[in-house]
C-alpha cells in the first residue's frame, strides 16, 4: 500500500470514497505474470477493472484484452486493440457482440455448440471446455463445475472443434477458465489434466487459453508450469486470461468516518459500502483494512465498518481493531483494485466514486466522480 501521507493527499484532493491505484504495483504484477509464464499471451480480463487509464497503459505494454460484452468490447477498441489482441468470452454473446469482434477481428470464445452456427463467417474461435470440478472458491466464483453454466463437456469438445472446422471458421483449440480467487494450484492442475487426456480426441492444436482465476496468494511459477505443459501436449501456444492478480493488489479504497454507534456492537460508519465496494457482501469477501490514523486504541475493542446504504448487509468489516475512529478518519480499504469500481452501482442513485492513479510521480485524476445529473441524464 501506499504511505498514508500520500493517500490523505488524495483523499484531500478527490474527496472520498475514492479508489486510488499505485501504477508500480500494477507493473510489478505484470512483471511476475511474464516472469511465470514467460512469450505466453497474455489477455487482461478487463471485468476486473476497465478504466481506460489502465488499459491504455496495459496495452502499452502489449497486453490484449479478455472483453464479456459490447461495452467492454467497445474499450478495447477505444484504447487501440485489435485482431489479436481482444478476445469475446460470455456463455450467451449478443448479435453486437458478434458483429464487434467480426468487424475488429477478435477471437470468439465457443460456449456451447449452438454458438457455432451464429460466429461471423471465418471466425476464429476456441472452444470453452468446463472440466467439471470441485472448485476450491465461493461457489459465484466457480466456473469450471458442473453446477456452472460454462463451457461444454469434455466429451462435447472434440465435436465442437470438428463442428467450427466443418463450418469454415479457424478452429484455434480449447480454452479453460475454472473460476476466480482460486488459490489452491491443485484445481488448476487437475483441469489441466482433463483437458490433456483429450489430446487423442482433438490432435494438435494451435492454442491453449488456460484463462485467469489466480487468487492473490496463488503460486503463479506452479500454476504456469501446469499450463505450459498442458500447451505442449497439444503442441500449442499458451494464453492467459488474468483479472484480478493484475490489478487486485493496486487498488485501495479510500473512505471517512461519518460516525460510530455502540449498540451491544461498535459500529464504524463510513462514507463508503456495497455500492462502491460489493465483494464483502457478495461473496463474503475479506479486505485488509487499515487506520490511516494515530490513536490509542482502546483495549481489545473491535468495530464493524459499515456502509451508508439502507440495507443490513452494508458491511465492509467485521471485527476491525480500530484505535477510537472518529468522524473525518480516514481508512484504507486494501486489495481493492479488482472487482471493486468495475462492480460499482448506482444503486440508491448513490455517484460511482472518483478513481486517482499514483504514478510515483503524481495524482492523476482517472475518473471524475459521478454527479445526480449524471445518473438520471438517460431519463430526461
Ligand atoms: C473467461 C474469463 N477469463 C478470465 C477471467 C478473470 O478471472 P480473474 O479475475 O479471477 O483472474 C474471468 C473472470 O470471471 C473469466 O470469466
Amino acid at each position: 500500500m501506499l504511505p498514508a501521507s500520500l493517500l490523505q493527499a488524495a483523499a484531500d484532493t478527490y474527496g472520498t470514497p475514492l479508489y486510488t491505484y499505485d501504477l508500480a504495483e500494477l507493473d510489478a504484477a505484470l512483471g511476475r505474470v511474464r516472469a511465470a509464464f514467460g512469450d505466453a499471451r497474455v489477455y487482461y480480463a478487463m471485468k476486473a477493472n476497465p478504466n481506460l487509464t489502465l488499459l491504455r497503459h496495459l496495452h502499452a505494454r502489449g497486453v490484449g484484452f479478455d472483453c464479456v460484452s459490447l461495452g467492454e468490447v467497445s474499450r478495447a477498441e477505444h484504447v487501440g486493440a485489435r485482431g489479436e489482441h481482444i478476445v469475446i468470452n460470455g456463455p450467451a454473446k449478443s448479435a453486437g457482440e458478434y458483429e464487434a469482434g467480426a468487424r475488429l477481428g477478435a477471437t470468439f470464445i465457443v460456449d456451447r455448440e449452438e454458438e457455432v452456427a451464429l460466429l461471423p463467417a471465418g471466425a476464429r474461435a476456441l472452444v470453452r471446455v468446463n472440466p467439471a470440478l470441485d472448485i476450491s472458491t465461493h461457489d459465484h466464483l466457480a466456473t469450471g463445475s458442473t453446477a456452472s453454466k460454462f463451457g461444454v463437456t469434455l466429451e462435447q469438445a472434440p465435436r465442437v472443434l470438428q463442428a467450427l472446422r466443418d463450418a469454415g471458421h479457424v478452429a484455434l483449440g480449447l480454452h479453460v477458465h475454472i473460476g476466480s480467487a482460486i488459490r489452491d494450484a491443485q484445481d488448476f492442475t487437475a483441469a489441466y489434466a482433463r483437458l490433456e487426456a483429450l489430446r487423442p480426441h482433438t490432435g494438435p492444436l494451435a492454442v491453449l487459453d488456460a484463462g485467469g482465476g489466480w487468487g492473490l496468494g496463488a503460486d503463479l511459477p506452479g500454476i504456469a508450469r501446469e499450463a505450459r505443459k498442458a500447451a505442449d501436449v497439444f503442441g500449442a501456444e499458451l494464453w492467459v486470461e488474468p483479472g484480478r492478480y493484475l490489478v487486485a493488489l493496486s487498488g485501495t479504497l479510500l473512505t471517512r468516518v461519518i460516525g460510530t454507534k455502540r449498540t451491544g456492537r461498535n459500529f464504524c460508519l463510513v462514507d463508503a459500502g456495497m455500492t462502491e465496494l460489493i465483494r464483502p457482501m457478495m461473496y463474503g469477501a475479506e479486505h485488509p483494512v487499515t487506520a490511516l490514523w494515530d490513536r490509542p486504541a482502546g483495549e481489545g475493542e473491535t468495530w464493524d465498518v459499515a456502509g451508508p446504504a439502507c440495507e443490513s448487509g452494508d458491511i465492509l468489516a467485521r471485527n476491525q481493531p480500530l484505535a477510537d475512529p472518529q468522524r473525518g478518519d480516514l481508512i484504507a480499504v486494501g486489495e481493492a483494485g479488482a472487482y471493486g469500481a468495475s462492480m460499482s452501482s448506482p444503486y440508491l442513485t448513490r455517484s460511482r466514486p472518483a478513481e486517482a492513479l499514483w504514478d510515483g510521480q503524481a495524482w492523476q485524476l482517472i475518473r471524475r466522480r459521478e454527479t445526480p445529473q449524471d445518473l438520471w441524464a438517460a431519463e430526461e
